[in-house]
């Protein structure tokens, strides 16, 4: 499975639990070589896969929502933005940045234009930035991102991408992150702890990419310790929670009692001082 593969399969799992993910335009993403992929994932490694990814999202829609309220002419930029939708949910007076390999965000921005011509999504102030992490500088990342941010209140959210980047390119993004913002400026990012490598489930996931690594698109299989998010330079953390406490909060039906038994993301808001 590629890179840009992973960001459909995400985005369809947003799909399948609307309620939960409040990601009501996923679904303009799904298509049915995702489909082909997502059962055998479900099988083969977790089969809370989906409903986790949902979780997530409403994690960081609340955030996100919260901070817009506050900086109604603010800029939510998304690193690795995938097929996110966040803005168009969000109040029209935002304006948005979406960075990721140039592939991914030559395709959105494709599709995201026709889908509001056709009147299918609320028309929204996007900017597109094609950057890869692991080849650019801080200082490029920086020099092209500073226009384009026009001195706003930003929140920066990094959520299924720091898996597959090594720690050099996340201290280089977090030392970007920095640059880029101000006082009371929020991150939000994801991780995997290194706890989770001992998991069943985990292991699945790594023989999961490794069987269906037919491409060569290789990548890090990064963890994070928490303490890593204690100790950003610039930064304050405001927020901790990971997907099985959102499960208690946001699943009624919930059956996953042990934290061991699903792919548990650690998600994390920080707040630039
Ligand atoms: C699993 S997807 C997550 C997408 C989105 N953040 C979400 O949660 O739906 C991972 C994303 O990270 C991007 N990505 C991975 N490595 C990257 C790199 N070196 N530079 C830029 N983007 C990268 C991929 O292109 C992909 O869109």
């Amino acid at each position: 499975m590629q890179v840009h593969e992973t960001a459909f399969v995400v985005s369809t799992y947003r799909s399948y639990h609307e309620n939960i993910s409040k990601d009501i335009y996923a679904r303009l993403w799904n298509n049915p070589a995702t489909d082909a992929l997502i059962p055998d994932i479900l099988n083969s490694v977790s089969k809370h896969e989906a409903i986790l990814h949902s979780l997530r999202n409403r994690f960081f829609h609340e955030s996100l929502q919260s901070f817009f309220k506050e900086n109604n002419k603010g800029c939510l930029i998304n690193f690795g933005s995938g097929f996110s939708m966040y803005q168009f949910s969000l109040d029209n007076t935002l304006s948005t940045i979406e960075v990721d390999k140039k592939d991914i965000v030559d395709y959105k921005k494709e599709k995201v234009d026709l889908w509001t011509r056709e009147g299918k999504l609320p028309s929204r102030d996007i900017q597109y930035a094609s950057i890869d992490f692991n080849h650019k500088t801080t200082e490029e990342i920086v020099a092209s991102l500073t226009p384009l941010i026009k001195k706003k209140p930003t929140f920066i959210i990094i959520e299924g991408v720091f898996f597959f980047l090594n720690r050099q390119t996340t201290n280089k993004l977090f030392e970007v992150f920095k640059e880029l913002q101000k006082p009371g400026d929020k991150v939000g990012c994801v991780t995997y702890l290194p706890e989770v490598e001992k998991t069943d489930v985990y292991n699945r996931l790594l023989a999961y990419f490794d069987s269906n690594n037919d491409t060569n698109d290789s990548f890090s299989h990064q963890t994070i310790p928490h303490d890593y998010f204690l100790n950003i330079n610039g930064y304050t953390l405001k927020e901790y929670t990971d997907e099985f406490d959102l499960c208690k909060k946001y699943v009624s039906d919930n059956k996953i009692s042990n934290k061991s038994d699903i792919l548990n993301e650690s998600l994390f808001v920080l707040e630039k001082i």
